[in-house]
């Protein structure tokens, strides 16, 4: 699966496909556990393809789950290109994102697109201006806006605070980020964080609490 590259930030949107994606943000947040029959917000800092959207589609519809997904980009792919991209995820996704792409036309701001049983918000601009208006607290965030060293933006405090403030008490994130500014910025807004085991070639990656 070759990996897209954002030319506005000279990195990959990943190293290891949906497997990565699966390990940080589906395992990473224990969502196989955690995802019934009752409803489910998982939140995500960076939109990008929409792989871990539909990987969570995917979960939450194996599982009967109904999802709701809200997710912020600034710099949205062009709806051609995501179809172009999509085409190399794995084959159990095709159906989710078909039936994604038949309604998605984004525009700026907040727009809402539902396909299987997930109702995705998806804020088109910047993150720390859309989180003002973020429609539900969630029990789970993504964190994967580029890397801290990449995209400073994406791991201000200031930002931090606002998904601490629209995580459940007992909500998870989870990230690649083992940066220091990562772990001041999570611990300065409320989670309590602990290093696991990455996706390889990375060592590491973080798992946060709310407390
Ligand atoms: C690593 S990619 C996300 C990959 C994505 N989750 C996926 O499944 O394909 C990071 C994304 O964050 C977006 N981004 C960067 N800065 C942003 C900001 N300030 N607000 C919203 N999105 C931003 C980038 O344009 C990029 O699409």
């Amino acid at each position: 699966m070759s990996a897209p590259f954002s030319a506005t930030y000279n990195e990959p949107y990943w190293i290891g496909g949906a497997a990565e994606k699966t390990h940080v943000f589906i395992e990473g947040n224990n969502l196989p556990q955690r995802m019934g029959q009752t409803p489910f917000t998982v939140a995500e800092l960076g939109f990008g393809t929409g792989l871990n959207l539909l990987l969570t589609a995917q979960l939450a519809e194996h599982n009967a789950t109904p999802l709701t997904f809200v997710s912020y980009e600034l710099h949205p792919i062009a709806v051609d290109e995501l179809a172009r991209i999509h085409q190399d995820f794995p084959t159990e996704l095709q159906p989710l994102s078909q039936a994604f792409l038949a309604d998605c036309k984004p525009q700026p701001g907040w727009n809402r697109i539902t396909f299987a049983t997930t109702i995705l918000h998806l804020f088109i601009g910047d993150a720390t201006e859309g989180i003002l208006t973020h429609p539900q607290s969630a029990d789970c965030w993504f964190l994967d806006g580029f890397s801290p060293a990449t995209n400073p933006d994406m791991w201000t405090p200031e930002l931090l605070s606002h998904v601490s403030r629209h995580t459940k008490t007992g909500g998870t994130a989870s990230t690649y980020s083992v940066a220091r500014a990562t772990k001041d910025a999570l611990a300065a807004a409320g989670f309590n964080y602990t290093r696991a085991k990455g996706f390889p070639p990375k060592w590491h990656m973080l798992k946060a609490t709310k407390t």
